[in-house]
């Protein structure tokens, strides 16, 4: 466990991200995600508030599970429109110098000769704030926009995952020496060749002889995230994350999450403590219990149940327009994300209706909401971090901007008054904010 709590605001450059309605709150500001004021305020309020980073999600495809069309994610802003997050980083990085950014990209729909420049770019332009949420998509429209001619399965899509990373580290880590780029102008020498290598990787998926085109960046490999939760998603996760997001709803579920993948770290060589662990959490503060739970209400009012339902049909590749909303849902396999299937099928004794998870997963779909006084949401936060064992939260935003701002003038105060957050940041680049350190550790599968 981590002495300071972490905190990243979980957000998408997208009009509506887990709280699917919330748009039509009074004065909710969604509708500006395409503007870079709205990211570059965003930037400055969570540096204010010692964020390690804005974390991105992002998604290949449209919602068109439910209800088998795309009518009602177009309909009902799911995730829909949504812009790409890598190009309002930058925007976002000029008016801070601290705060980091992860962006989501897949390794289903990218090729990695291409996308490790791309993260290589990121890194050098934020001064080494950058993350990669690696994600290996979910929804069947990716592959037909893509010109696949369907969705690779889902276990086949990690193994893909796997080998894609193998070529991103050898990219960063092992194509250029630090010291490759000399600039001797007299010479007419830039870059010394012997000091540039080949990574020549010939695979299943892909055939990179490199070298890579980019000079190592502050990170060289940006931080890694991983949200994997089946079987062959915490197996990757454990051999390539750095920090985890769980989507476990309940304190036992997290608990038992957590210690998996610590000892699958540990099984593949890796310092099982070196992993973070991030649950998300939806905090509803007010300065009074009656302002906070007024919020909540007029919150809870503006759940769109329709696009509720189109959002996590999606997730777990269920049509539940076709189910009855009082049929308890069962436990399946899935294609998509299974992590969101167990939220609801493999947790505690309880059982869910398609009612139930409609409503519940309107404020921030797998996620507890926490309700209260700055001391209350601040209570709870503590309990998560000392008890439970989590290093930090993704924390989900309802109304947007003012989640974060209430968060970070109401809670922020306290969690810094009970030494639980940093005053200040230490270090430059995201790795050494979050770990303590510029480079992934040794014995990480990058630096093998
Ligand atoms: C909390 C959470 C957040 C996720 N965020 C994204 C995302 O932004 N974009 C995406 O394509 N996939 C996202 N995923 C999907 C996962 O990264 C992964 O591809 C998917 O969960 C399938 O793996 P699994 O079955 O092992 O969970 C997310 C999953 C979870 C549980």
């Amino acid at each position: 466990m981590s002495d300071r709590m972490r905190l990243n605001l979980f957000t998408m450059n997208a009009v509506e991200h887990v709280s699917v309605g919330s748009w039509r709150l009074p004065g909710d500001q969604s509708h500006r995600y395409h503007d870079r004021e709205y990211w570059t305020d965003v930037a400055r309020t969570a540096e204010r508030g010692g964020f390690d980073a804005v974390f991105f999600a992002d998604v290949r495809g449209i919602y068109d599970v439910f209800g088998d069309s795309h009518e009602p994610a177009i309909e009902k802003g799911v995730q829909t429109p949504s812009n790409d997050p890598a190009y309002v980083v930058p925007a976002m990085a000029e008016v801070t110098d601290n705060l980091g950014f992860a962006v989501t990209k897949s390794t289903s729909y990218n090729h990695p000769y291409q996308l490790a420049r791309e993260f290589s770019t990121l890194d050098h332009t934020t001064d080494g704030r950058i993350a990669f949420n690696v994600v290996t998509s979910y929804l069947e429209s990716a592959a037909d926009n893509l010109g696949y001619d369907e969705r690779m399965d889902h276990d086949e899509r990690y193994d893909r995952a796997d080998e894609f990373m193998d070529v991103c580290y050898a990219l960063w880590e092992d194509s250029w020496n630090d010291d490759a780029v000399v600039r001797d102008a007299d010479a007419g020498v830039y870059s010394d060749p012997e000091k540039v290598d080949q990574i020549d990787h010939e695979g299943e998926y892909f055939d990179v002889p490199g070298p890579h085109s980019a000079e190592p960046s502050p990170q060289r490999t940006p931080v890694l995230y991983q949200a994997g939760s089946s079987d062959r998603g915490r197996e990757f996760a454990a051999e390539n994350a750095e920090a985890v997001f769980v989507s476990q709803p309940t304190e036992e579920a997290v608990d038992d999450y957590v210690t998996d993948l610590r000892e699958r770290a540990a099984d593949a060589g890796r310092d099982p403590d070196s992993l973070a662990f991030f649950p998300g959490i939806v905090p509803i503060v007010g300065e009074t219990e009656e302002i906070a739970n007024a919020k909540h209400e007029a919150y809870k009012d503006r759940i769109d149940t329709e696009g509720v339902l189109a959002l996590i049909s999606g997730f777990v590749d269920v049509d539940l327009s076709e189910l009855d909303p009082d049929q308890k849902l069962e436990h399946i396999e899935t294609e998509a994300i299974q992590g969101v299937v167990n939220a609801f099928t493999s947790n505690d004794d309880r059982e869910w209706t398609v009612r139930e998870v409609a409503e519940f997963a309107g404020l921030g779909t797998t996620s507890p909401v926490v309700v209260g006084t700055p001391e209350q949401v601040a209570d709870e936060f503590e309990h998560w971090f000392r008890n439970v064992g989590v290093d930090g939260f993704n924390v989900k935003e309802v109304a947007r901007p003012d989640s974060l701002q209430d968060f970070v003038d109401l809670v922020v105060p306290e969690l810094r008054e009970r030494g639980l957050l940093r005053e200040s940041y230490e270090g430059d680049t995201l790795r050494e904010t979050t770990f303590g350190r510029r480079r992934l550790p040794d014995d990480h599968p990058a630096r093998q």
